[in-house]
């Protein structure tokens, strides 16, 4: 069955607490596909944490923990993520091939999806991590040897600028799912924004992205809900190919 625009929504509950975190969920609840455990809200409120939002809501729920350590370690933390029996959940792409298959083998029904590089990363944060000129000059190649690597380990797909949405939906195949981030609505372009490698919603669907992570220009929204709906309306737009 082909997926509404409201379950391309994933909202990050980028909250450390328990109460803010369900005041968002009762707000979006039905607006969004999926809610997103970062680290803030699990370092602060733990497994529990899971169970709230399942009790909540129907939604799908992400846990973005961006795990990466030695592969033992790494597969040992799979293992209980599995227990947790949430829907997706994210290491860094970064590392060993090694790390990322003792991730997947220990995932259980979790699909796991690797960051490639943050979106708050650029050509300048390439190069004072030492990467050679070719990756400086473009940090997709980067993107793209880290996202077939993941492939390759079993990963399910990827986190990924929406800039890059495209160019690995035709290298890797459209089976690769695309997970993307750094999303601003040209309502909530703001200067000085961390994020650098962004898109608009409309945009990161038009290029395949399988859902999208939005998170402030939902939350700091006078109306969260409103913004919601308005952030899918533009992905409806963005699909049937009526966005500007
Ligand atoms: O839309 P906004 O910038 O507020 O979204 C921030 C969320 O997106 C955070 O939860 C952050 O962890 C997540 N994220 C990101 N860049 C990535 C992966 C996830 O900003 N590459």
């Amino acid at each position: 069955m082909q997926k509404t625009a409201k379950e391309y929504i994933i909202f990050p509950l980028d909250f450390s607490s328990m109460e803010a975190a369900q005041s968002h969920i009762r707000q979006l609840d039905g607006r969004v596909g999926m809610f997103k455990i970062g680290l803030e809200l699990f370092i602060r409120q733990g497994p529990a944490v899971v169970e709230m939002v399942r009790k909540l809501s129907s939604a799908g729920i992400f846990l973005d923990l961006k795990l990466h350590d030695i592969s033992a370690t790494v597969g040992r933390a799979m293992a209980r993520v599995a227990e947790l029996g949430v829907d997706l959940v994210t290491i860094h792409g970064s590392s060993s091939q090694k790390m990322l298959e003792s991730a997947v083998e220990n995932a259980g029904n979790t699909k796991v999806l690797a960051v490639t590089l943050l979106t708050d990363n650029d050509a300048d944060t390439v190069r004072a991590q030492g990467f050679k000129d070719e990756y400086v000059n473009a940090p997709e190649k980067l993107v793209l040897l880290r996202a077939h690597m993941a492939l390759e380990a079993g990963c399910a797909g990827v986190v990924c600028s929406g800039q890059e949405t495209a160019m690995l939906k035709t290298q890797l195949g459209r089976q690769c799912l695309t997970v993307t981030p750094g999303i601003r609505p040209q309502w909530s372009l703001t200067p000085g924004d961390d994020q650098k490698r962004v898109v608009t919603p409309a945009k990161a669907v038009q290029a395949g992205s399988d859902y999208i992570v939005i998170g402030r220009p939902i939350r700091d929204a006078e109306d969260p809900a409103m913004a919601a709906e308005k952030v899918a309306s533009e992905i409806e737009a963005g699909l049937s190919g009526s966005a500007p």
